[in-house]
């Protein structure tokens, strides 16, 4: 494993709302989390999350061309994930992190790691693996919204039923 210095950037960033959400997240069970973040961080955090974005927008053509090269340029960069890692210090990287529910940090380690799965099977020309860690990938962006984004992306939330229109 490399220094999970550089995989802590969403982490980093999430773990400010974690602080909030935990009171919350100790009291009940697996209830959905909306979270609240000061406006500059949750800016950070939306740029950070756009970048990832384009990543995974760029790893399809990259995929489907077979350019591996290209694969492995783009997961590790996801991997190592851009702004929060150069607005926060180390310091309140490590702060906030301590302060992270277990299943936060769980989801972006998790995330971590397959992007770096994805930048080492393409390295290997595993097509086969290249397209299952795309798929982890995406699955792990999901699971994560629906988790701790439900207001962002309020589509994701387990669904309600409605017995019809009122
Ligand atoms: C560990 C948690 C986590 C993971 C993993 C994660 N996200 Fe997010 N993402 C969030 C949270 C929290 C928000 C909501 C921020 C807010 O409140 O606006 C968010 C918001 C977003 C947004 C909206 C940004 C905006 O401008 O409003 C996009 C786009 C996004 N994520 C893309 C992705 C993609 C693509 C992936 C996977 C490659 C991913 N995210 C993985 C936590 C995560």
């Amino acid at each position: 494993m490399k220094s999970s210095y550089l995989k802590i950037s969403i982490l980093a960033l999430c773990s400010i709302f974690s602080v909030n959400s935990q009171a919350e997240s100790k009291t009940h069970d697996k209830r959905p989390t909306a979270i609240e973040l000061p406006s500059e961080i949750k800016s950070l955090l939306r740029q950070e999350m756009q970048q990832l974005q384009q990543g995974m927008q760029a790893l399809l053509p990259a995929i489907v061309s077979g350019d591996n090269n290209k694969i492995t340029a783009i997961a590790q960069k996801m991997q190592h994930s851009y702004i929060m890692k150069q607005k926060l210090t180390p310091k309140q990287m490590h702060v906030l992190h301590k302060n992270l529910p277990p299943a936060f940090i769980q989801l972006d380690q998790k995330f971590h790691g397959f992007a770096g799965m994805l930048a080492h099977v393409a390295e290997e020309n595993k097509s086969e693996l290249i397209s299952f860690y795309f798929y982890k990938l995406t699955e792990t962006c999901v699971e994560c919204h629906r988790k701790y984004a439900q207001k962002r992306f309020p589509k994701l939330m387990p669904s309600i039923k409605h017995s019809g229109h009122h």
